[in-house]
């Protein structure tokens, strides 16, 4: 078979630690690969006032598959005051990168697994019926729309008077905002359509019955966001109904759903949200499994075979720094099995997932997130594993 061509994106932070140890884990998994470093992240932006560079674009479109570690994003005057001077006068704004490449190449199917791992001390414990403890066991996968609802960027501060005028054509803007001078009103979108609420309705469906997931669930707020969160769950009936009649349908509320998935997380199978509940569930769920040093994702447009595959922990900048990186690779290892799975390398993903598993339930090799430590330079002097033994402990297994 032709050997790969992955375009590796290291970006900021401890994003380059992560990817470095997980491409030394996919090499000894005898996946063989041939890795293209793609240019992302805030050195891009200060140099060149753009994160995300056309070369990369480029690189992304050419070889369809990318690995990405994590990138740095500021608010806009820092964002401003770091770009260099000869570019501070060309009126550019920056945007996120990452939110950049999922509209780019509208990779609108986020998926986040989570899942527990017997013997990580993290693992979320409750307090049983009979005052014992309990470890429920989660296994979930969140799917979330990628590209539109709230983080979709249609946003106005002061809007313009065309846009004014259609919000005062809603009888419950004129009630309860056309008091409020323009320039004192922002309006942030939340825009869903048809075709990608579909879409990521049917990844979910698709995904539990091929993994048989008993349950779908959508996460939403349809009683109050009629419109939007009403449209994705009514849909969802319909679907079901047509083609998944085995797979229930439940409806929860983002705001309940936070609270119950303490209650009983092992409850739920597949969960479904828009982008920004979605994002919101998925880090809840996170928590229960370990946090962001486990937090794996994958991001994909079915049609054009165009995935990226990152931890959805970002830079770290505090630890960036270290001359031993101690930060927790896991993510970004369990992120690449997700491209594997991807690219249909089914069986070294399995192969890379048992390695990691026997070496969490070990417990002999664990960083410092793992040991409950705080992130410091002297960790590892103190028994914490750095990101490399974690990564050579699993090539070890391997
Ligand atoms: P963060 O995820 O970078 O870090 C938060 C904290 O989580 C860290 O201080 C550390 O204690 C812990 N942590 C993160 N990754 C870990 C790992 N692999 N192992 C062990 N512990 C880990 O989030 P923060 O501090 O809010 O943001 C830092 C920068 O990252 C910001 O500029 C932000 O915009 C960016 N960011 C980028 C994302 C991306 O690239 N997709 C996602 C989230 C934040
Ligand atoms: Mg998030």
């Amino acid at each position: 078979m032709a050997k790969r061509t992955i375009v590796a994106l290291p970006g900021d932070g401890i994003g380059k630690a992560v990817l470095d140890e997980t491409i030394r884990v996919l090499n000894a998994a005898g996946f063989d690969a041939e890795y293209i470093e793609g240019d992302i992240g805030w050195e891009f932006w200060t140099t060149e006032g753009n994160p995300l560079p056309q070369r990369t674009i480029d690189l992304i479109e050419k070889h369809k598959i990318a690995l990405f570690g994590a990138i740095t994003s500021k608010p806009k005057d820092a964002a401003f005051s770091e770009l260099a001077p000869e570019l501070q006068k060309e009126g550019l704004v920056y945007s996120s990168p990452i939110v950049g490449l999922r509209q780019h190449f509208n990779l609108d199917i986020c998926m986040r697994p989570c899942h527990t791992y017997k013997g990580n001390p993290l693992n979320f414990i409750r307090r049983g019926a009979d005052g014992g403890v309990e470890e429920p066991l989660v296994d979930v996968v969140i799917f979330r729309q990628n590209t539109e609802g709230l983080y979709g960027g249609v946003e106005w501060s002061n809007p313009p008077e065309k846009v004014y005028d259609a919000l005062m054509t809603h009888p419950k803007f004129v009630k309860n905002f056309g008091n409020t001078p323009k320039e004192d009103i922002s309006v942030s979108t939340r825009i869903f359509t048809k075709k990608a609420t579909e879409r990521i309705l049917r990844g979910a469906f698709e995904h539990a019955k091929d993994f048989g997931y008993k349950s779908v669930t959508v996460c939403e707020k349809p009683n109050v966001i009629r419109e939007t969160s009403g449209m994705m769950y009514k849909m969802a009936q319909e679907m079901q109904k047509k083609d998944y009649p085995d797979i229930e349908l439940w409806n929860t509320n983002i705001d309940a759903q936070m609270m119950w998935l303490t209650k009983n997380p092992e409850d739920y199978g597949v969960i479904v949200a828009g982008n920004m509940f979605g994002d919101i569930v998925s880090d809840g769920f996170a928590g229960l499994i370990g946090g962001l040093g486990f937090a794996c994702s994958a991001q994909f447009n079915p049609d054009s075979g165009i995935g990226v595959f990152e931890p959805t922990h970002g830079s770290a900048p505090k630890y960036a720094d270290y001359e031993t990186s101690i930060v927790n690779p896991i993510a970004m290892i369990e992120s690449a099995c997700m491209m594997l799975d991807f690219i249909n390398e089914k069986d070294r993903a399995t192969k890379i997932r048992k390695a990691v598993a026997e070496i969490i339930s070990e417990g002999k090799v664990r960083t410092y997130d793992m040991m409950k430590m705080r992130g410091r330079a002297d960790v590892v002097e103190q028994g914490a594993a750095s990101t490399k033994e974690m990564a050579d402990a699993v090539i070890a297994k391997l």
